[in-house]
């Protein structure tokens, strides 16, 4: 339950209280705070530094039970993901002393140099992702979620931003969606009941949705596609979501790799590169969250999220290094390393997409390549696009949402690379170099002349380490990226 407040917190009582203070500068318009938050200063263990904390319990001035002050630092370093990783860290902190609630303070957005809603937003995200826990696997559950998260904000903004509230909620849950769908290991998700699991959400939020089995996609000649699911014992699937609103002219596609494990097939993955392959489907999980949230926010283009779905085994029946396969566009493609599966699946996603929708603009999103990582890390994912303004739309999106967003080059002559001695091209380049640019270039060559982006999330879709507003585990990259996009788009 999420709620923005007006109230006088010498008159209403309030459980717990979160308050964000800065090193430098008072950030607040409310005296009582902005006292409490001097006299706080003249502790030796707190001056507003980030990641300071000091609680007060039971004030005469404030009819709160418990007052947290946090610590954001100088003020000419505050920004919207400063704030949001204070509301995340104050929703954490209230989740481990076991609170059920919290209300948190709003800076004066003025003082801050910032432009409302901007501030309400990133406190919002921040709190919403920091109440997820994924504890589903655990019988003994040691935390539970906050049942309310209130903001304090002056009755004008509870006025004019409250559509706000639900806008981004919505999103966030869809971000919350796609962390447990990547969290949930791979046991738990092969093909057909991770496409079920999309379907019945979906279904609900009124989605056209349309799942192709093993038998159609055989029919269809989806043959990359069941190349890369052919080891499994789990049949492959791909389920197709629509988003119609009336009147909608223009169609935008995304395309989400959903690789529910990937051991790398005969290519094996050797242990240490296996054990995080239950999130090769983050691409898959970002674009059935997004048509999710669409349909909820009755989002007014219409979008269709295209997701393949298969799970790369090794086995007597699995794809060998040198089989040549042909694709749905009718190219072959000689599969020289089958641990370069994302990119098999997709092709035959992006052309079906491609001939059955003529979008206007198609967008991948896929944990595609280990070289991805190597050039920008884990936090960081790759835009490739020969479309200037549409990787710029995507990194301003990624720096308002904080997904953050490189473009990456790709050069013509790389393409050489992909040349094979026998089929039309190969899966993999032939150096051992640049392979996200490679991986790029091989689905390049399948989009004709749609407007296309591809953005390789191997780096940031999953976290080792949590951080302020996410656990470990997936991050459910991708989703509030979209979301801004698709505005914009
Ligand atoms: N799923 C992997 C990419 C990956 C690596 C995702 C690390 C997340 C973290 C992908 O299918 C893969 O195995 N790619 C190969 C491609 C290579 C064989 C050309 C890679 O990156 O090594
Ligand atoms: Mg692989
Ligand atoms: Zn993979």
């Amino acid at each position: 339950m999420l709620g923005l407040k007006s109230i006088d917190l010498k008159k209403v009582k309030t459980e717990t209280l979160a308050i964000p203070v800065c090193e430098d500068k008072n950030i607040h318009d409310d005296k009582i705070i902005s006292s409490l938050i001097t006299r706080a200063k003249k502790l030796e263990e707190f001056k507003g530094d980030s990641g300071e904390e000091v609680i007060f319990y039971s004030l005469p001035e404030i009819k709160a039970n418990r007052i947290i002050l946090m610590g954001l630092g100088k003020l000419e370093k505050l920004n919207a993901e400063s704030l949001r990783a204070f509301a995340g860290k104050a929703v954490k902190k209230c989740i481990n002393m076991k609170l059920p609630e919290v209300l948190i303070v709003l800076p004066s957005a003025k003082k801050i140099k910032m432009e409302m809603p901007l501030p309400l937003e990133a406190i919002i995200e921040g709190a919403c992702l920091g109440n997820h826990l994924f504890d589903k696997y655990k019988e003994e559950k040691k935390h539970v979620s906050l049942e309310k998260i209130d903001f304090l904000v002056t009755s004008d903004v509870a006025k004019s931003f409250g559509s706000i509230l639900k806008s981004i909620s919505t999103i966030c849950e869809g971000t919350i969606f796609a962390r447990d769908l990547i969290n949930t290991p791979s046991n738990d998700k092969k093909p057909e009941q991770f496409t079920k699991i999309i379907a019945d959400i979906a279904k609900k939020e009124n989605l056209k949705v349309k799942i192709f089995d093993e038998k159609e996609l055989k029919s269809k000649k989806f043959e990359a596609l069941l190349a890369a699911a052919a080891g499994s014992q789990s049949k492959p699937r791909m389920i197709v979501l629509e988003h119609n609103p009336e009147d909608a002219k223009k169609t935008i596609v995304l395309v989400g790799k959903g690789v529910t494990f990937d051991s790398g097939g005969i290519n094996l993955k050797p242990t240490g590169s296996l054990e995080e392959m239950k999130s090769d489907m983050s691409g898959a999980a970002a674009v059935a969250a997004t048509l999710i949230a669409l349909a909820k926010l009755k989002h007014k283009i219409r979008v269709v999220g295209v997701i393949p779905v298969v799970e790369n085994m090794p086995s007597g029946d699995a794809s060998r290094p040198g089989d040549i396969v042909r694709s749905y566009s009718g190219k072959t493609v000689e599969i020289l390393n089958t641990d370069a599966e994302g990119r098999l699946i997709l092709i035959d996603a992006i052309s079906y997409a491609v001939k059955k929708y003529k979008p206007e603009t198609l967008i991948d999103i896929a944990t595609l390549t280990g070289s991805c990582v190597v050039a920008l890390g884990e936090k960081i994912a790759g835009v490739f696009s020969s479309d200037d303004e549409l990787a710029q739309s995507i990194i301003r999106s990624g720096e308002k949402t904080y997904e953050r967003c490189w473009h990456m080059p790709m050069p013509d002559d790389y393409k050489e690379e992909l040349k094979s001695d026998f089929a039309d091209i190969k899966n993999i380049g032939s150096s051992r170099w640049g392979g996200a640019i490679t991986g790029a270039l091989f689905l390049s060559e399948f989009v004709g002349d749609t407007r296309w982006a591809h953005i390789d999330i191997a780096g940031p879709s999953y976290m080792k380490k949590g951080n302020a507003y996410c656990g470990v585990g997936g991050t459910g990259f991708g989703v509030r990226l979209f979301c801004d996009l698709l505005k914009k788009l």
